[in-house]
């Protein structure tokens, strides 16, 4: 068993091996062109990233985003001429994020730091944004409590985390639970294990509700992810024969049709009240 200050390390050396995404498409990135690249495809898998970031809406705002990774989302709000501030738990994550802006002239201000505990003042700004990330940290509420710490009165944040019932999930159950002899192993177990960063966790909706209780006006939705669908860039931790075929045998367009509801993805958007 790892106390949270191990786990949290087992996190970031996770991660500071390989921002996400980073194997699949641009280990050793250093041209824009390679960095434009990961943008589209980013955006052609998860195209709602869009609607839900808005990042054109922020204009003059002060924005903060927490887990920047390769910083395709970053970029977006660096050109959007907000004052922009963002962090990561890895040395990684910000010297990526911060080659990838210098490569197109934008700017931000990048600092490692842990969404448990943010370097920031408190009601200092008006959206704090998030996608995938808070979800690895050892105590997820407690970063979202620092979240509603740092955001001005009347503020918003924007937050993707994972959401228990997917078929990323129901998929690593059966060939890391079922097919290994273990059926009782638990989604919960499943997602600390299996997917991606050790200690991984996924939430229920009326879990994120209780999570984001301190917040006024809170939306819940869900998406699919490309891992859902499994299409050819899911699975950097998953490669294999088993993989290979499920890929090419698995109706995608039907389970998408069938069961809407079951997504990795689920999107949070809250307000802090006035
Ligand atoms: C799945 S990646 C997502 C990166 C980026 N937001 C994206 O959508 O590509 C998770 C990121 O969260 C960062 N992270 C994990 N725990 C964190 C924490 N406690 N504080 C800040 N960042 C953290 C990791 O270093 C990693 O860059």
């Amino acid at each position: 068993m790892n106390n949270p200050e191990q786990l949290k390390e087992k996190v970031h050396d996770f991660w500071n091996e390989a921002s996400c995404g980073e194997e699949l498409f641009l280990k050793g990135a250093d041209s824009r062109e390679q960095f434009q690249n990961q943008q589209k495809r980013r955006y052609e898998l998860e195209p709602y990233i869009f609607d839900f970031a808005q990042f054109g809406l922020h204009h003059n705002k002060k924005v903060l985003e927490i887990g920047v990774g390769l910083g395709a989302d970053h970029q977006q709000f660096a050109a959007s001429g907000c004052e922009l501030h963002g962090c990561d738990l890895t040395e990684r994550a910000i010297e990526n994020t911060s080659r990838r802006l210098h490569l197109f002239g934008l700017k931000s201000n990048l600092i490692v730091a842990d969404a448990e505990n943010l370097p920031y003042a408190d009601k200092s700004f008006d959206l704090v944004y998030s996608w995938g990330v808070i979800h690895h940290s050892p105590d997820t509420p407690r970063a979202v409590a620092e979240i509603y710490r740092i955001l001005k009165p009347g503020g918003e944040t924007r937050i993707m985390i994972y959401h228990t019932y997917s078929m990323v999930g129901f998929m690593l159950w059966f060939r890391y639970a079922l097919l290994t002899g273990k059926p009782f192993r638990s989604l919960s177990y499943i997602y600390a294990h299996y997917l991606e960063s050790p200690g991984t966790k996924a939430y229920r909706i009326d879990e994120a509700k209780k999570m984001f209780n301190v917040f006024s006006d809170v939306h819940i939705s869900i998406e699919y992810s490309h891992g859902d669908l499994l299409s050819k860039e899911a699975g950097q931790r998953h490669r294999g024969l088993l993989l290979t075929l499920a890929q090419r045998l698995y109706p995608a367009g039907l389970i998408r049709k069938i069961f809407p509801k079951y997504g990795l993805f689920m999107l949070i958007r809250a307000q802090k009240n006035s």
